[in-house]
C-alpha cells in the first residue's frame, strides 16, 4: 500500500520486499503436458509438481514466509506440553483477537470438525455467506444443513460491489424465523469469501449479523483463514474504515464473533490452525475433541517451529506493505484480462484471479463440467495449474443427481510473494491465447468418481479428442516454443 507512483502513469503493482530464496522451475513441452493430464485424470489436484510451471492451485500452506518467519522457526521450544512456542502464538493471538481462549488444530478442516461435531446435530441448520468446501462437508457429516444467504449481488460474476462477500441481513432473519433460533447451530461468516472469488465482507456487514444474531440468542462463527486480503479491501473499500489501522480493524472484527477459526496455511503464512475464543463455555466443550482428535492442548498436531512461524505471520498480516502485494497482483491479472475481454470475476478479489468458465466456453454445457474443462486446457496450454471450482467440486444429492454450482470458476490463485510479473504475464498471455481459441476446447466426463470430496480424487475424460486439436493449433500458432 505504499504510495508510490510511476513518472508513466502506468499501474505497476510494486513489490516492497525483494527474494533471496529461490526454487528453480520447469516447463515440460506442451507433449508432456498432454500426457501428465490424461495421468492425472485431467484433475489438477493430481498432478506432479515436476510437470507444472507455475503453481496457481492454491495459496495454502505455499506463500512465501519471510526472514523473520524463517528466523523465528530456529528457536522453537520443543516439549510436548507447556511449549513456550505455544504460550507465545496464545499470546500474540490474544493481542490481535482479544479473545482469552486458543485451542491449536493442525489445520482448517480440524477446526471445522471439533466445530461441527460440538454444535452441529441432526437436523440443525447453519446459515453462512456462502460455503466452503470442507466446512460444508463437516457440517452434514454431522446431520446438519447449510443455507446460504450471500446477497443476490455476490452472485453476479461481474459487478462493480466493493463487498459480494456480504450476507444479506434480511434472507439471515427469514432463515431463522423459518427454522426457529433454536435449530440454528451457529451463523458462519467466511471472511474473504473463498468460492465465489475470493470476495470481501464489510465490517459493517458483519455488524448487522451480529445484531440478529444477539437478538435472537445465536453464536457467531468467523472463519477468518482469508483474513489477511479481507482486511486490506475493509480498509481501502469501506470509506468508514479508511482512517482506523489494520490493527483495529482486526479487533473490530475479531470483537463481533463468538468463535474464530483458522487455517494458518493461509492466516499467517504457515501451516496449521486455531480456534479462538472469549468464551470458556465454549472452550470447554471443544477442549476435550482437540485431545483426542488434534493433540495435546499446546501443539494440536502443530510442530513448534510452525507455531513460531504463524506467531510471526499473524503480526506481519498487520502490515498494510504485506497484506496488500496478493490483492494488487491479482488486481493487475484480473484488469489485464477483463481488458483483453477475457470473462473474469469483478471487482477483483482476494486469493487469486478467477476465470468465468461459462462464459469464456459457453458452448460446454454444466453436465460437461466447463470449470474442469477450462483447468484441463489451461494446464495444457501453458503448464499453469488452477483449481476448478464449480460442480465437480459439489458433490451428488442423496439421490445421486448432480447438484450443479452457481458459479463455474477456474481459479488461478496467487500465493503471496511467490511470483513475479512477468510470470503473471506469461500467464494472461497463454489465457488470451485459449479465449481466442476457445471453440476448441470441449467438456469432460467422470470415469472415477469418489462419492465425498470428489474434486480431490476423482478422474475424468475428455468427451472428444479436444485436447489433441488444441495441441495441434497451440504447435501451428507458437511453432516450437514450450
Ligand atoms: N476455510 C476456508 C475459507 C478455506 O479457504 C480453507 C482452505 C479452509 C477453511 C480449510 O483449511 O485447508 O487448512 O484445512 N482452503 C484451501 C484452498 C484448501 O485451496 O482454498 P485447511
Amino acid at each position: 500500500m505504499a504510495n508510490i507512483k510511476f513518472y508513466s502513469g502506468e499501474e505497476v503493482p510494486l513489490e516492497m520486499h525483494k527474494v533471496r530464496i529461490v526454487q528453480k522451475l520447469n516447463l515440460p513441452p506442451i507433449e508432456r503436458r498432454l500426457k501428465a493430464l490424461d495421468e492425472a485424470g485431467n484433475n489438477t489436484f493430481l498432478l506432479k509438481n515436476s510437470d507444472i510451471y507455475l503453481d496457481m492451485l492454491t495459496d495454502s500452506g505455499v506463500n512465501a514466509m519471510s526472514d523473520k518467519q524463517l528466523a523465528s522457526m530456529m528457536e522453537a521450544d520443543d516439549s510436548y506440553a507447556g511449549s513456550t512456542t505455544f504460550t507465545k502464538l496464545e499470546n500474540k493471538i490474544r493481542d490481535l483477537f482479544g479473545t482469552e481462549y486458543f485451542l491449536p488444530v493442525h489445520q482448517g478442516r480440524a477446526a471445522e470438525n471439533v466445530l461441527a461435531r460440538v454444535f452441529v446435530r441432526p437436523g440443525s441448520v447453519v446459515p453462512m455467506n456462502y460455503h466452503f468446501t470442507t466446512s460444508k462437508a463437516h457440517i452434514v457429516v454431522n446431520g446438519g444443513a447449510v443455507e446460504e444467504l450471500i446477497t443476490d449481488e455476490g452472485l453476479a460474476v461481474t459487478s462493480a460491489n466493493p463487498f459480494k462477500g456480504d450476507m444479506d441481513i434480511a434472507k439471515l432473519e427469514a432463515c431463522i424465523a423459518r427454522h426457529g433460533a433454536e435449530n440454528i447451530a451457529f451463523v458462519r461468516i467466511e471472511t474473504g469469501t473463498n468460492l465465489i472469488g475470493g470476495q470481501p465482507h464489510s465490517l459493517e456487514n458483519m455488524r448487522q449479523v451480529r445484531k440478529v444474531c444477539d437478538r435472537h440468542g445465536v453464536m457467531l462463527v468467523l472463519d477468518a483463514s482469508l483474513l489477511a486480503d479481507n482486511l486490506y479491501f475493509i480498509k481501502t473499500r469501506e470509506d468508514a474504515c479508511k482512517g482506523m489501522s489494520v490493527r483495529e480493524i482486526t479487533r473490530q472484527i475479531a470483537d463481533l464473533a463468538h468463535i474464530i477459526y483458522f487455517s494458518a496455511r493461509k492466516l499467517g503464512c504457515a501451516r496449521g490452525g486455531g480456534i479462538c475464543t472469549k468464551s470458556h463455555d465454549y472452550f470447554m466443550k471443544m477442549r476435550e475433541l482437540v485431545t483426542l482428535y488434534e493433540g495435546f492442548l499446546t501443539y494440536g498436531g502443530m510442530s513448534v517451529r510452525e507455531m513460531e512461524a504463524i506467531t510471526v505471520g499473524l503480526e506481519e498480516t498487520m502490515d498494510e506493505d504485506m497484506i496488500s502485494q496478493g490483492p494488487q497482483f491479482i488486481k493487475f491479472m484480473v484488469d489485464e484480462l477483463h481488458r483483453k475481454g477475457v470473462p473474469v470475476i469483478t471487482p477483483p478479489g482476494g486469493l487469486g484471479c478467477h476465470l468465468d468458465a461459462l462464459r469464456f466456453i459457453s458452448h460446454v454445457p454444466q453436465t460437461e463440467y466447463p470449470a474442469g474443462a477450462l483447468a484441463s486446457a489451461l494446464f495444457l496450454v501453458s503448464g499453469v495449474r488452477g483449481m476448478e471450482r464449480g460442480s465437480v467440486s459439489e458433490q451428488r444429492d442423496d439421490e445421486g443427481a448432480e447438484v450443479y454450482s452457481n458459479m463455474e470458476l477456474l481459479r488461478l490463485a496467487v500465493p503471496r510473494r511467490v511470483f513475479t510479473l512477468s510470470q503473471l504475464k506469461y500467464a494472461v498471455d497463454r489465457i488470451v491465447w485459449l479465449y481466442e481459441n476457445r471453440d476448441l476446447i470441449g467438456g469432460l466426463r467422470f470415469v472415477e468418481e469418489p462419492k465425498m470430496l470428489r474434486f480431490f480424487f476423482g478422474k475424468l475424460v475428455s468427451t472428444s479428442d479436444w485436447q489433441q486439436k488444441l495441441l495441434a493449433k497451440f504447435r501451428a500458432d507458437l511453432g516450437d516454443s514450450l
